[in-house]
């Protein structure tokens, strides 16, 4: 089975000497070609949810491990290969306008990237595409051709990338906190098309986000990551209505549900003392990058790093309070997110 998008032991550091942050530390996953699905990448602000994004974009190269694109390895990709792999793998960001030219109206901007790759022999057919395009993402191509972006909605400018990323007929997209600037209601229909594109039009995606109450619903797997780890991982909804990670479950105790019965109560937010944060900083790859939050930190987690425990068939988490049940090596997680998507 050939992969669309594969990460094998992805680490990337920043800086060096004392200002060294590792963004992404051993990171392996999975998307097969024939099984276009959706993973969702989630946890806190600096958690190196972009850093893997911009990694699968090509736009950063890894420290170590490798990122590869339907069996190539991004980083070693010849000129051509590369212009074909920036047009199967297009980005949706949160705030993709600022990069467009304020003063092209949105015809020219879903324009240009059917020029550049020569697609749509005449102009008519080019505009037949970006009609469909636009219909795909349920906008009405009357209401946003001939406007400028900022003559939009949000929520239209959003579909508009979106548009426009499909009219290159991507294989994979890669959307980084794509809704968090629209409201609650824009957010599930947008949600809700990205879904149809993958099941329709069979799109992978990876889906990065801050905000679990996004992840449910659409996602096929997820993985949850903590100062560039893997702390759990696998079936999303039960990581979402049942974590088992200490921190997952500060994560989704934070969000205000509005119907799921949680089956955990609030834990206590721990700000960690300036002794445990330098008991981590010392304790380097030796502990677990959790300890000084954790509600639940035991002596071991200071003196090892916690290897991925298999708390169900297809659910791995980074903690020992599941010692004595299998350990999945990181390089799994492939398989594991493989069995996740139907
Ligand atoms: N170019 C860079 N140079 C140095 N450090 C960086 C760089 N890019 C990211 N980092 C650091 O790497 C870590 C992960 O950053 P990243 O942007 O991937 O986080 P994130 O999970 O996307 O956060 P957010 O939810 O705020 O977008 C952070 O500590 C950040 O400061
Ligand atoms: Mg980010």
């Amino acid at each position: 089975m050939d992969a669309i998008l594969e990460l094998k032991n992805v680490t990337k550091i920043f800086g060096s000497g004392h200002n060294v942050v590792s963004a992404m530390d051993d990171i392996s996953l999975r998307l097969d070609a024939d099984k276009p699905g959706i993973i969702t990448v989630a946890g806190e602000s600096g958690s190196g949810k972009t850093t893997m994004g911009n990694m699968v974009l090509g736009f950063l190269n890894p420290t170590s491990g490798k990122v590869m694109y339907k069996g190539n390895d991004i980083a070693k990709m010849s000129s051509k290969q590369r212009f074909i792999f920036h047009k199967e793998v297009q980005a949706v960001f949160q705030d993709p306008f600022a990069a467009y030219n304020p003063f092209y109206i949105v015809d020219r901007i879903l324009e240009l990237p059917l020029t550049q790759y020569k697609l749509g022999k005449s102009a008519s057919e080019k505009k037949e595409m970006i009609h469909n395009a636009l219909q795909l993402v349920g906008l009405r191509p009357a209401e946003v051709l001939g406007r400028y972006p900022h003559q939009l909605s949000g929520g239209q400018r959003q579909r508009i990338v979106v548009a426009r990323a499909l009219l290159l007929r991507p294989s994979l997209l890669v959307a980084d906190e794509p809704v968090s600037m629209v409201d609650a209601s824009l957010r599930a229909n947008l949600l809700e098309s990205i879904r149809k594109l993958n099941r329709d039009l069979r799109i992978s995606v990876l889906y990065i986000t801050h905000d679990l109450t996004t992840a449910y619903h659409i996602s096929d797997a997820i993985m949850i990551l903590y100062r560039g780890s893997v702390v759990e991982a696998g079936n999303e909804e039960k990581v979402i209505k049942n974590p088992s990670h200490p921190y997952t479950r500060l994560l989704i105790d934070s969000i205000p549900w509005p119907d799921i019965t949680m089956q955990w109560g609030k834990e206590p937010l721990i700000e960690p003392s300036d002794a445990a944060m330098q008991r981590l900083i010392m304790g380097g790859s030796q502990i677990c990058k959790f300890a000084p939050r954790c509600p639940n930190v035991m002596e071991q987690c200071w003196n090892q790093r916690p290897p991925l425990y298999r708390v169900d068939p297809d659910r791995v988490a980074a903690c020992f309070l599941y010692q004595g049940g299998d350990v999945m090596p990181g390089e799994a997680m492939g398989d594991l997110f493989d069995g996740l998507i139907a």
